[in-house]
């Protein structure tokens, strides 16, 4: 009898299914607003399915004089604001105490005496492994403070031989261009080793987004036909309909291209763009994404306006009620350039999809909250039913929906009943919500859970980060060549005109999802 060959699929199943090891996740800038929002409250969902580990400890650092039962409070009407269950019952006081408190300043290193001293006795008391997380859930002009302390302190080490590891997970964005990136990634390969850091990137734990790959890779029928061969051009929207809330200080330093483009929309290309990988393995899923960053090709000096374009919203009206600009802000300057709407055109470099445009485009204030791929296939080579129905007939159309209404639909054309040929788009469709009963795990859920069963297939690589850091400075170059302002588009419409512009050709046009 033949064993399961090392790539079959079925690994993956096996894989999702390990058990998570005892372990404690401190998470620095436990005071802040990712802590309380997403963090824990995930943490607190895969405790209620009783998958986090016997002795899950959560350590919160932060400057804040908290004690550990401060924290627990503060965590609590967190968990009761999004609406969680049981937060009151027995159940939930023993989430809370699982959760301690470290003081401390990033800054200084007896803060990083305090933590590991308490740290030890965790171990001693409750979680009896040794295995640590470290999440770098703090302003990102930390990290690097925050590597060399626990490197300092001892706390970054490697597996030792009685198996105890160390990881850690470091949020975006890493880097605010390539340089920042390479030297960022400098002072924590320092510290630690590649295999123990898991940079994170909330889209790739979305489940749409993971079934990318299950759809192009589980079905024999879409595969032979994804390519420039059958495709005309392919459209990655993200949109928001939210503005830049309260968050006006630190989108002014990053803009849309950084917030988003840089990484979110970047890997959702890689992973439609990428070849099929040899394993659904880390290494051999990220060196595929890696391959596909790789070949973006580098906008080129003076193709300005046809390969990017920016926008920032001005006063308008969304979601039912008038809104300001983006200059009228909070934390944002009344002359701010800062761009709250991007649209690329990108062309990669490879075999599989020469000369193909991705059109990507992301926008707050636009009308919708949507994530969208749509495919879109060529025409048919001959006009079979005669030129005028050809000329009516849409292309056919593949749509991930990422989010909301998650699901997949397709667009074909098909006869109108009648004695004469007439040709209408119809399409199927598959939803989510009526195919599978079950909740699916939220991005953050998921994520966690895979790192702590010491899985990085969902994590950023090293070189992928650095290499979409190369393609974004290089559209950041061109703004900066032409000196051009971001154009100005109306709160809750889809963007400046510009961005049409840059699909106008052969008749493209932009999706209204
Ligand atoms: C974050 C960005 O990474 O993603 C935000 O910093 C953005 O500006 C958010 O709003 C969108 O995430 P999601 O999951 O709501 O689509």
């Amino acid at each position: 009898m033949s064993t399961v060959p090392s790539t079959n699929p079925l690994r993956a199943g096996r894989r999702l299914r390990a058990a998570p090891e005892p372990s404690t996740m401190v998470i620095f800038g436990a005071s802040g607003n990712l802590t309380h929002r997403k963090l824990v409250p995930s943490l607190y969902r895969l405790f209620l399915e009783g998958r986090l580990p016997p002795g899950f400890t959560v350590v919160g650092f932060a400057r804040r004089d908290w004690s550990h039962d401060e924290f627990r409070s503060s965590i609590r009407e967190a968990l009761e604001a999004a609406g969680l269950p049981n937060v009151g019952t027995e159940l939930g006081r023993a989430f809370l105490e699982s959760l301690f408190f470290c003081p401390g300043d990033f800054a200084e290193g007896p803060s990083y005496v305090s933590l590991r001293e308490l740290l030890d006795r965790m171990d001693h008391e409750r979680v009896h492994s040794g295995n640590r997380v470290f999440y770098l859930a703090a302003p990102p002009s930390t990290y690097e403070r925050v590597a060399e302390g626990l490197g300092e302190s001892g706390l970054a080490r490697p597996e030792d031989a009685a198996g105890a590891w160390t990881r850690i997970v470091v949020e975006k964005p890493f880097g605010r261009d390539f340089e920042s990136a390479r030297r960022l990634t400098g002072v924590l390969r320092h510290w630690f080793q590649e295999e123990q850091i898991y940079r994170i990137d909330h889209y790739l734990g979305k489940e749409t987004v993971q079934n990318i790959l299950v759809f192009r890779l589980a079905n024999a029928i879409f595969e032979p036909i994804w390519n420039r061969d059958h495709v005309d051009h392919v459209q990655i929207t993200v949109a928001e309909d939210a503005g830049v809330e309260r968050r006006g200080g630190y989108y002014e330093e990053a803009g849309a291209l950084r917030d988003m483009i840089q990484n979110h929309l970047l890997q959702v290309l890689a992973l439609v763009a990428m070849e099929p990988p040899a394993a659904f393995e880390a290494e051999a899923v990220r060196d595929e994404k890696a391959k596909v960053l790789r070949a973006l090709r580098p906008p080129s000096t003076g193709q300005n306006g046809s390969t990017a374009v920016r926008g920032q919203y001005a006063a308008g009206v969304s979601r039912g009620g008038r809104v300001v600009a983006y200059r009228e802000e909070p934390g944002v300057a009344s002359d701010s350039r800062t761009e709250t709407f991007v649209a690329l055109r990108i062309l990669l470099d490879n075999w599989r999809w020469a000369e193909v445009p991705f059109f990507l485009r992301t926008g707050k204030r636009l009308p919708k909250r949507v994530t969208e791929i749509a495919i879109q296939f060529r025409r048919p080579p001959l006009a079979l039913f005669g030129s005028a129905v050809a000329r009516g007939l849409q292309p056919n159309l593949l749509v991930m929906r990422i989010q909301p209404d998650e699901g997949i639909t397709l667009r074909f054309g098909s006869k109108v009943p009648g004695s004469t040929i007439r040709i209408h788009a119809v399409s199927m469709d598959f939803h989510y919500g009526s195919s599978f009963q079950q909740r699916s795990a939220d991005a953050y859920e998921r994520l966690l859970l895979d790192c702590l069963v010491g899985d990085a297939t969902l994590f950023n690589r090293d070189d992928a980060v650095q290499l979409a850091w190369r393609y974004v400075d290089g559209v950041r170059g061109l703004w900066e060549e032409d000196g051009s302002e971001p154009e100005l588009y109306e709160a809750g419409t889809w963007g400046p005109v510009g961005a049409r512009r840059l699909m106008g050709e052969r008749g493209r046009e932009w999706r209204r999802p």
